[in-house]
């Protein structure tokens, strides 16, 4: 289940030149969704900074793989806990593994989450409240977990994964774009509130990215104008790094979603709604 490859710092020339996400050299992340898409860009461009990881997902193979590969090509430490973040006890069970393997985590990544497309009624209710639990309610107690113990030391980093859909309802996709409504204003706020333990906290807004995301949603047709899952991750990175409270990856995006304030709210959902509506409705 672990991958134990404990590589000391002091092992590293002190010529080696750390990139961008070097600001965290040889401090702990926790990334949620490692097992693809954007959760792995982090964990590379991390690893390539010299961040010790700890990697959590439901697919373990994959994040075993990963760490395999991430400590052989970079020499850093990884560690895999497979977790299920639909089950509300998994934000305690993966605190409960860092405590015991004594990891300080500095930088906590809530990448992981999942969309639905189709009308309300016709999407599973199960998968719905799951939704809502993995983007949502997992993030807030993952983050209570981590941040007090970061206020203590007046040092830390979150991450938070939302969305250009974080902007404006969009139907089809109403609890996806709600539960990213609620990640980029909780980040917001939190921003904030962190500011003066020095802790940063940044939302990280997407629009299309290449990565699993558009098959596990069912939306592959809404996939245009695609970002690469690297470059999104180091948008993220680099805002965090900033002190920023909120980036959008891509001008693009970035016009569109700032755009859209000039007109008024229903017009803005009725053009999402007519963009997004299913062809035989
Ligand atoms: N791709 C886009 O166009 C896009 C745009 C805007 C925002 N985003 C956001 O970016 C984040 C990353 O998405 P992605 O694009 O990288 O999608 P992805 O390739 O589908 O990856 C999603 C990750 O989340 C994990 N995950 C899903 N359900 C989980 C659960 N119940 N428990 C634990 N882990 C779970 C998956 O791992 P397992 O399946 O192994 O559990 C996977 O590692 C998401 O929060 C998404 O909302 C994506």
């Amino acid at each position: 289940m672990r991958q134990e490859n404990i590589f000391p710092e002091d092992i590293l020339s002190h010529q080696e030149k750390p990139s961008l996400s070097g600001k965290w050299f040889g401090k702990w992340a926790l990334i949620t969704g490692a097992s693809a898409g954007i959760g792995v860009a982090f964990a590379e461009e991390l690893a390539s900074g010299r961040t010790k990881l700890v990697l959590t997902a439901r697919r373990k193979d994959r994040l075993e793989e990963l760490a395999r590969r991430l400590t052989a090509t970079y020499k850093v430490s990884a560690e895999v806990f497979p977790a299920d973040l639909a089950d509300p006890s998994a934000p305690e069970k993966i605190f409960a593994f860092t405590k015991e393997k004594g990891i300080e985590i500095d930088l906590l990544i809530n990448n992981a989450g999942f969309g639905q497309y189709g009308e309300f009624t016709s999407v599973e209710k199960q998968r719905s409240l799951h939704m809502v639990q993995v983007n949502c309610h997992a993030v807030v107690h993952l983050t209570r977990l981590y941040l007090p113990e970061m206020v203590a030391r007046r040092r830390g980093d979150v991450l938070i994964l939302a969305s250009t859909a974080s902007f404006q309802a969009v139907p089809y996709i109403s609890t996806y774009a709600a539960t990213k409504a609620f990640d980029l204003l909780f980040a917001e706020g939190l921003a904030e509130e962190m500011k003066p333990y020095g802790i940063r906290v940044c939302a990280l807004c997407p629009g299309s990215t290449e990565s699993e995301f558009h098959a596990v949603s069912e939306q592959e047709k809404f996939q245009r104008r695609v970002e690469t899952a690297e470059k999104v991750a180091h948008t993220g990175l680099k805002a965090l790094a900033a002190g920023k409270s909120y980036v959008i990856s891509g001008l693009g995006n970035y016009l569109g979603a700032h755009g859209e304030r000039l007109v008024p709210r229903r017009f803005v959902t009725r053009m999402a709604g007519k963009m997004f509506k299913p062809w035989n409705k």
